[in-house]
C-alpha cells in the first residue's frame, strides 16, 4: 500500500515544477514517464501516469489538478495497462502520439489518420488532449482529441452523441471496477432513431432512458434550472450531440459508474468533496419497460404499475401477480378507416416505440392530423415545450415504458378508438355531419342530446346565471367531468366553417382563463355572421373576415356582452371597446367577475389583440396565425385604428355551446 502512493506523491510534487515551466505540451523532445506530469495552462487539469484503487496497474490519464480528491476523468490505455514504470508517452514519427513500453512495444496511440509537420500534444484547460500541429491551434484542424473517446465521465464542452458526417459515435463506457479502467458492461449512449434520446445498457440491454429532449431538458431531468449548468441537445443532419456547461467556477462532471448508475457531481470547495447531485436511474419507475406495452408507471401507486386508460391488462392473473411483463391491451380496437381519437394525458409519460417521427416546424394540430393519417401512428406531442409548444413528435406501434409525473408534465396525445372518446361524437343526426373526423381535429363536437341530458335538459335548477351570450348550465359529463354549459341562440347565420375557425382559436385561448372549450354543438346551418364590413358592403368574403369574425367574439367573451344587443351612447360594443382603449380605460370593458382575475394582464391584450382583428379595412387586420402569436406572446402589440362597423348593430349572432370551466 505505501509503495503505491509513492509514484503519485512523486507526480504531485513534481508537476509544481512542471507548472512553474508551463508545460502542458508533450513534444518530440519532451515526453512524459512515471516521474512527470503535464499540466494545463490555466492549471486546471494535469496528465500522467496513476494506478487506480488497490491496482498496481498503471494507466496514462488525465485528472483534476485543483482538486484534493484525486479524480481520473479520462484513460488513455484503459484495456491495455502498464505492469511496471517503464512507460513512456511521446511524439513517435510520424508525427504519433504513442505510450511505448520498456521494450519499445506501443501500448497504446492515438489514431490519427494524417500527420503534419510538428505534431504535438496539448492538454487544455477543459481537460481535453489534443494532437495537433504545434503551430496551429484552429480546433477544427486539431488531428485527434481526448474529448471524442470519451471513458466513464463526460466533462463540460465534451459532445456524447454522434457525427452522421464522420461516423464518430462518442458514448460513456463504465470502468471494470474502481480498481481497473477497462471497459465495463454499462454504456449511456445516444439513440438517435426517430428524435434522440440516451440510453443506459448493459451488454445490449436496456436499462434506462431519458426520454427524448423537450427544449430545455430530458423529460426525465425535472429540475432544469438549477445553478450549476446549462445543458443543450445539438440536432442537425450532420451530427447529434448533447453537452454542457458549468455555470461560474463551479467543478461538476457527469460520470457513469462502474455499478450502472449515471451520476452528477459537483464539487464542493468548502467541505473538500464531491456531492452527488443527481442520479439516474432514480426509482423503480425508471426501469426500462417494467410495466410492459400500454403499462404506465407511478411511483406514487402500489404496486407501480397500472394500464393506460381505456386499456385492460392482457392477462389479468398475470397482472394480480405483479408478473407485468405481458403489459396491457385495448378495451376497444382501433378503427382507422373510420376514424380513431385521441386522449390527452397530461404528465409525461415518454413512451418509447420501435420506431418515432419528428417534425420540428408543425403545430400540435398538425401532428394531430399527421399521426391520424397513418394507421400505425399511436401517439403525439409537442417537440418543444418551450413558448407553449412547438413541432411534433410521434410514435409508432405499440408504446413502452411510460412514466407518470405529477408536475411539470408534458401533454401526450394517445390514439383511442373514437366510441372511447364518449360523448365526442362526430357524425351525430343533431350535428352536422362532418366532411371527416381528419379534418376537424381540435373543435370536438358534442351531441345535443349528451349536453341536454347533461344538464337535465337545461333544467331551471342546472341553471348558473345568465351571462351576456344567454343563460349558463352546470353539466355533469361522463367520468364526472363538471362542465358548464353556455346556451347560445339558435338563430345562427353563420358557415360552420368559419365557425368552426373562430372556435378553434378560442380554444387556443383557454389557457388564459377566458373559457376553456370543451366542444360545440350546432344545430343548423344558414351563411356567414359577425359579418366583416366588406363583405356585409360590398359582398366579399376573405380570411380576413373571419379575423373579424373573432374579434367580435374576443371582445364579446371579455365583456361578457353581445356586440349586438349593446348600446352605450350610440356606439355599439366594438365602438364603446375603442372608446375605452383611447381612454386608456379597458379595464371598464372587462365583465364585473373577470375584473379581479389575476389574468388582468391577459385579458387587456386580448382586448388589443380583439380591436385589431376588427379594423376597417382587412389589410389592417392581423392574420389568424399572428392572432394566435400576439395572444400567447409577450411583445408589443400594433396600435389599433377605428373599427369597422363603429356605430352599427348589424352583426349577427350565433349558436353553440361553448363550456368554461365551471369548477375554478
Ligand atoms: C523521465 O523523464 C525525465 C525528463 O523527461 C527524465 O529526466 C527522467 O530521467 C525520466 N525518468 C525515467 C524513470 O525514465
Ligand atoms: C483507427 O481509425 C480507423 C479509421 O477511423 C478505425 O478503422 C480503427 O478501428 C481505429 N483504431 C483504433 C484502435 O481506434
Ligand atoms: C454482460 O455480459 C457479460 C459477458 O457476457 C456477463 O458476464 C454479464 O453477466 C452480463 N451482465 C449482465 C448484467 O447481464
Ligand atoms: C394468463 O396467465 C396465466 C398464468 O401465466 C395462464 O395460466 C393463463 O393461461 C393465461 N391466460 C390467458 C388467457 O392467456
Ligand atoms: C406510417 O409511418 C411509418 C413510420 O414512419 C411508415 O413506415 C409507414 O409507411 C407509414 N404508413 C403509411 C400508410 O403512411
Ligand atoms: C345521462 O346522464 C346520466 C347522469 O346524469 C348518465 O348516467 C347517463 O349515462 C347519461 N345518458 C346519456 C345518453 O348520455
Ligand atoms: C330529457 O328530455 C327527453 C325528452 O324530451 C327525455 O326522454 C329525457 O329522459 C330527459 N332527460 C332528462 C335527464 O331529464
Ligand atoms: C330567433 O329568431 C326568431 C325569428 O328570426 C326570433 O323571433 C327569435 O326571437 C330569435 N331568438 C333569439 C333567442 O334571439
Ligand atoms: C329556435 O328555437 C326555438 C325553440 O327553442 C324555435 O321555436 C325556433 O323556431 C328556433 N329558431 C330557428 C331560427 O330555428
Ligand atoms: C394608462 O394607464 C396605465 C395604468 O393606469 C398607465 O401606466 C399609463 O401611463 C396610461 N397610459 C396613458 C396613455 O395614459
Amino acid at each position: 500500500m505505501e509503495g503505491l502512493k509513492i509514484p503519485l506523491l512523486f507526480s504531485s510534487l513534481f508537476s509544481v515544477l512542471i507548472v512553474s515551466n508551463a508545460a502542458d505540451t508533450i513534444t518530440k523532445t519532451h515526453t512524459i514517464n512515471g516521474s512527470n506530469t503535464i499540466v494545463s495552462s490555466g492549471g486546471s487539469f494535469e496528465m500522467g501516469f496513476f494506478s487506480p484503487g488497490n491496482s498496481r496497474n498503471q494507466y496514462l490519464g488525465i485528472w483534476y489538478k485543483k482538486i484534493s480528491v484525486r479524480t481520473v476523468v479520462w484513460v488513455a490505455n484503459r484495456e491495455n495497462p502498464l505492469v511496471d514504470s517503464s512507460g513512456v508517452i511521446k511524439i513517435i514519427d510520424p508525427g504519433i502520439l504513442a505510450l511505448v513500453g520498456g521494450t519499445g512495444n506501443i501500448i497504446w496511440a492515438a489514431n490519427v489518420t494524417r500527420s503534419t509537420q510538428d505534431t504535438v500534444a496539448k492538454i487544455m484547460d477543459s481537460g481535453n488532449l489534443v494532437v495537433k500541429d504545434a503551430n496551429d491551434d484552429n480546433p477544427e484542424h486539431f488531428l485527434w482529441q481526448s474529448f471524442d473517446y470519451p471513458g466513464g465521465t463526460l466533462l463540460p464542452g465534451m459532445k456524447l452523441g454522434k457525427n452522421f458526417v464522420t461516423g464518430l459515435e462518442s458514448k460513456l463506457s463504465s470502468w471494470k471496477s474502481s480498481d481497473d479502467p477497462a471497459e465495463g458492461e454499462f454504456t449511456y449512449w445516444c439513440d438517435p432513431r426517430g428524435y434522440p434520446q440516451f440510453i443506459l445498457s448493459v451488454n445490449s440491454t436496456k436499462l434506462y432512458r431519458t426520454g427524448p429532449w423537450n427544449g430545455i431538458g430530458f423529460s426525465t431531468t425535472r429540475d432544469l434550472n438549477n445553478p450549476i449548468y446549462t445543458s443543450e441537445l445539438v440536432f442537425t443532419t450532420e451530427e447529434v450531440y448533447f453537452s454542457f456547461e458549468t455555470q461560474s467556477s463551479m467543478v461538476s462532471r457527469f460520470d457513469l459508474s462502474h455499478n450502472g448508475v449515471v451520476q452528477r457531481w459537483t464539487w464542493i470547495d468548502r467541505t473538500q468533496e464531491w456531492v452527488l447531485y443527481r442520479t439516474s436511474p432514480r426509482d423503480n419507475c425508471d426501469n426500462y419497460n417494467l410495466c410492459g406495452v400500454n403499462g404506465m408507471c407511478n411511483v406514487r401507486n402500489s404496486p407501480v404499475c397500472g394500464c393506460l386508460s381505456k386499456f385492460v391488462p392482457q392477462n389479468q392473473t398475470e397482472w394480480g401477480y405483479g408478473d407485468w411483463s405481458n403489459g396491457c391491451v385495448r378495451r376497444t380496437p382501433l378503427d382507422c378507416q373510420n376514424g380513431d381519437g385521441f386522449l390527452k394525458y397530461s404528465g409525461d409519460l415518454l413512451p418509447d416505440t420501435r420506431y418515432s417521427w419528428f417534425n420540428k416546424i408543425t403545430t400540435l394540430r398538425e401532428c394531430e392530423k399527421l399521426c391520424l393519417d397513418n394507421c400505425s401512428c399511436t401517439a403525439f406531442t409537442n417537440l418543444d415545450v418551450r413558448r407553449g409548444g412547438s413541432g411534433c413528435l410521434l410514435w409508432f406501434d405499440e408504446l413502452i415504458d411510460m412514466k407518470l409525473y405529477s408536475e411539470n408534465g408534458q401533454d401526450i396525445y394517445i390514439r383511442v378508438a373514437s366510441s372511447e372518446l364518449g360523448n365526442l361524437m362526430h357524425n351525430s343526426k343533431h350535428c352536422y355531419t362532418y366532411k371527416s373526423q381528419k379534418e376537424d381535429l381540435e373543435l370536438p363536437l358534442f351531441d345535443l342530446a349528451v349536453i341536454a341530458n347533461s344538464t337535465n335538459n337545461f333544467s331551471i335548477n342546472n341553471k348558473l346565471g345568465e351571462g351576456g351570450f344567454g343563460p349558463v348550465y352546470k353539466g355533469i359529463l361522463e367520468e364526472e367531468e363538471e362542465i358548464a354549459v353556455k346556451r347560445l341562440s339558435n338563430n345562427s347565420s353563420q358557415g360552420l366553417d368559419e365557425f368552426k375557425n373562430e372556435v378553434v382559436c378560442i380554444a387556443k385561448l383557454q389557457h388564459r382563463n377566458l373559457v376553456k372549450l370543451l366542444g360545440c354543438c350546432i344545430q343548423e346551418e344558414e351563411k356567414f355572421g359577425y359579418m366583416s364590413p366588406e363583405y356585409a358592403v360590398d359582398g366579399l368574403f376573405s380570411i380576413k373576415s373571419d379575423v373579424f369574425s373573432f374579434g367580435v367574439l374576443v371582445l364579446e367573451i371579455v365583456s361578457g356582452k353581445r356586440n349586438r344587443d349593446f348600446f352605450h351612447h350610440h356606439l355599439n360594443l366594438l365602438g364603446h371597446a375603442w372608446r375605452l382603449y383611447n381612454e386608456n380605460r379597458s379595464l371598464e370593458l372587462i365583465d364585473e367577475p373577470q375584473r379581479d382575475s389575476c389574468y388582468l394582464t391577459e385579458v387587456l391584450r386580448s382586448i388589443h389583440v380583439g380591436l385589431l382583428c376588427v379594423q376597417q379595412r382587412p389589410e389592417d387586420r392581423p392574420t389568424m396565425s399572428s392572432v394566435v402569436l400576439m395572444l400567447g406572446g409577450e411583445g408589443a402589440l400594433p396600435q389599433p385604428r377605428k373599427p369597422g362597423f363603429f356605430a352599427e348593430r348589424n352583426l349577427l349572432e350565433t349558436g353553440c355551446s361553448l363550456s368554461k370551466d365551471a369548477t375554478t
